[in-house]
């Protein structure tokens, strides 16, 4: 709920009021707007003591011609750069003049419930009970709009941020930066957690103590990449699972973006994120907009347990297509790993078949299907059916495959194109370049230059015409390679620093053209693995391939990083073969099961292979998983081990109607004479019966909750127990 408190000579408090978490902002008298607090929910009453107690350093240079308001002082919602905050501006503008000031004050604000789609981006959608701040800032000298666009989410204790810059003036400006939020924290004990990686090692947790000066994570690739999700939270140095304050926000963005946490020398922080300002920069004539993305912000005063649940909420219910929030996901074979490049159509039909003997519902055809592609050298872009590969029409495979009781699903990398392709051939300018400049190619490809609209039309219309002409209800979207050879022969020159946001907004124009012309087909948006995982993609493609590393000792740490943010329901998890193509290890079916059963559950395997034992074990555990997954998909997250020690993992999902719960727990490393800790559950009714599937024995709530399971004897690496429990109404 948002509340008002207004003080006398035009002093305002508003308060952003979730379930669980307040943040406050002070609008002064002179029209500053500063934020005195954001932590746990607190009442609308007058804290602008918080404001007054703030002890002024008398060094800094005075504003607005009173010596004891330093604005470098002040908690501000949206800071500007010229006077006397020198920390890090939430924004920069350019005039034509030359200048670089902005002295942004307070002019109206409008609250309502009519909650709209930002212009071509993805943002996360009303609620029944979100109510929207919108916060109009505005310059005399200059006038230049910038509204602010807060979206509180009461029930899903989250806040979301926009914002929009106007130019009423009659003169051009420059956006130079334009942070989606700001905020200033009175405190700097916090450590910076984020997700880092690289390819095949997606989502690795990393976490430093903030010092003094600035600490950034970002990513200029074009994505947010393998290296970087665009996630960043202040945590208090005790922060676990279940203990400690959490400030996180994260990004409804899939390109380029800079998160920031600079300690200032009064040892308070501010912390931002937006898009990246290096090699952006947005002319905006006299009455344009420029619309920045949203980003999300929580606040948990419980932990990153409570933190990822409510992300977990807000992105099913609001985030991801609607239609997709309550839907089962399919359990898939993919066809990567089996096959490569390498398949006819005997062996896919065979492959389908026996997917589908094995409990799969959807088989997907990856890379190779198309022009004359039989490995990364060529056709990327030629997105017509390799009639001699798969031994006629597409039509007729799917018909085959579908004769096998199972559903067909199609790879596709739209945004690259191969230099041996009659695409390249026809349009060679279609790619980002720059005349007279060695092109790079990477995975064999350019990268087509969607800033220019003709070459999304291009997409659109030869995705569409096979998504049209069959019967295909997933694709899976691929995007192998970041950008490099920025520049776009579309845009004029002074206009070059827009095609990286431009780049975006094209393919979101695709996107929603796509998905809403075919809005049964479930996307799984995939950038070699989990290399472009963001908010603004799962606004489009309810589910994401989180790394090509199928490996179930390497997906323990990504998976749990994953679910620090993204819901088990949009997660892509495989069971692969052994030995693993990405590590060499064996590990037991039953591991990889366990590994996999945290997510979308699919098959990365050559069934044609497999003798009909191992194809038995894996329909038994198939069916394991199908009895729990509407309690992973659409259940509740509790992660017990894992954060600390890498040798150790556990988390367990607990249905949304309490009655079952699923517990898995793993042990990468088996080590002798050590004794293994009891896992203490959570989450579960302390009074009520838990029935456990495996022998019947009826445990109390609070018995799992304190007591807890022994995860048993470990004589092996890669050792995992899963547990099944029904609630009962009586407890023992
Ligand atoms: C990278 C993806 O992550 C893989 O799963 C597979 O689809 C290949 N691309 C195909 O080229």
């Amino acid at each position: 709920m948002i509340g008002i408190l207004e003080k006398e000579a035009g002093e305002k408090l508003l308060f952003l009021n979730t379930c669980g978490a307040s943040l406050v902002l002070q609008i002064t008298g002179s029209g500053y707007v500063f934020m005195p607090y954001w932590g746990g929910r607190i009442e609308c009453t007058d804290i602008r003591y918080v404001i007054a107690d703030i002890t002024r350093g008398s060094y800094l240079a005075d504003a607005n011609g009173q010596k004891d308001f330093k604005l470098e002082q002040m908690p501000q919602i949206y800071p500007s750069h010229g006077y006397s905050d020198l920390r890090e501006p939430a924004f920069a503008f350019v005039y034509e003049d030359g200048s670089r000031i902005t002295d942004l004050r307070y002019r109206s604000h409008w609250i309502h419930r009519d909650k709209e789609k930002l212009p071509g981006l993805p943002s996360v959608r009303p609620a029944d009970d979100s109510e929207v701040l919108e916060l109009v800032l505005y310059d005399d000298v200059k006038q230049v709009e910038v509204t602010l666009t807060f979206t509180v989410y009461e029930s899903h204790d989250a806040i979301t941020q926009s914002v929009r810059v106007e130019n009423k003036s009659g003169e051009k400006i420059r956006i130079e930066k334009l942070c989606s939020a700001s905020v200033d924290l009175l405190n700097c004990e916090y450590d910076l957690l984020h997700l880092a990686g690289a390819w095949a090692r997606e989502f690795q947790i990393k976490r430093r103590r903030l010092e003094q000066g600035m600490q950034s994570l970002g990513s200029t690739r074009g994505a947010g990449g393998h290296g970087q999700n665009p996630f960043a939270a202040l945590i208090s140095p005790e922060t676990d699972e279940d203990h400690g304050n959490v400030y996180a926000m994260n990004f409804v963005y899939s390109g380029n973006f800079l998160a920031g946490a600079e300690v200032d020398m009064h040892q308070n922080t501010r912390f931002q994120m937006g898009i990246h300002p290096f090699d952006f920069a947005w002319t905006l004539l006299p009455g344009e907009r420029f619309q920045a993305p949203e980003a999300v912000m929580v606040y948990s005063g419980q932990g990153l347990g409570r933190m990822s649940r409510i992300f977990h909420k807000l992105y099913r219910d609001c985030l991801i297509p609607a239609r997709f929030a309550r839907r089962e996901r399919p359990v898939l074979l993919n066809s990567w790993e089996a096959n490569y490049f390498d398949f006819h159509k005997e062996g896919l039909v065979s492959l389908a078949g026996e997917a589908a003997r094995v409990g799969a519902e959807l088989f997907v055809l990856d890379d190779g299907w198309f022009g004359k592609r039989n490995d990364t050298t060529s056709s990327v872009g030629d997105w017509a059916p390799n009639e001699e590969k798969l031994g006629g029409t597409l039509p007729e495979l799917i018909r085959d495959i579908e004769d096998k009781g199972i559903a067909f699903g199609l790879w596709f990398e739209p945004e690259m194109v191969s230099p041996d392709s009659d695409l390249y051939r026809a349009h060679p300018e279609w790619v980002m370049q720059v005349q007279g400049r060695r092109l790079e190619m990477s995975r064999d490809e350019y990268v087509l230059d969607l800033s220019n609209p003709e070459v999304c039309d291009y997409i659109i219309e030869s995705i569409g015409r096979i998504l049209g002409s069959c019967h295909i209800v997933y694709v899976k979207w691929d995007m192998n390679r970041n950008f490099t050879n920025m520049g776009s022969g579309y845009l004029s020159a002074d206009r070059q620093k827009e095609q990286a946001h431009r780049y975006m907004l094209g393919l979101y124009r695709v996107m929603e053209t796509l998905t809403d012309r075919f809005p049964d087909v479930l996307f799984e948006s995939c950038a070699g693995g989990g290399g472009r995982c963001d908010p603004g993609m799962l606004y489009y493609m309810p589910q994401v391939w989180i790394s090509d590393d199928t490996d179930a000792m390497e997906r323990l740490r990504m998976q749990y990083g994953s679910s620090l943010i993204y819901p088990s329901l949009v997660m892509g998890c495989h069971i692969s073969e052994v030995p693993n193509h990405q590590t060499g290890r064996q590990e037991s079916l039953r591991t990889r099961t366990a590994v996999a059963s945290w997510g979308n559950l699919g098959l990365e395997l050559n069934l044609n292979r497999i003798d009909e034992e191992e194809k038995r074990n894996i329909a038994e555990e198939v069916a394991f998983y199908k009895k729990i997954r509407p309690t992973v998909q659409f259940g509740t997250l509790y992660r017990l081990k894992g954060l600390q020690s890498g040798n150790e993992y556990a988390w367990m999902h607990v249905s949304e109607d309490g009655r079952q719960v699923a517990v898995t727990y793993v042990r990468p490393l088996a080590s002798p004479n050590t004794v293994s800790r009891r896992l203490k559950l959570t989450g579960l009714c302390p009074d009520a019966g838990y029935r456990a599937e495996e022998d019947g024995r009826v445990y109390c709530g609070r018995e799992l909750m304190n007591v807890g399971l022994s995860p048993g004897k470990i004589r092996t690496d890669a050792y995992s127990r899963q547990w099944v429990f029904e609630r009962v109404e009586e407890s023992r």
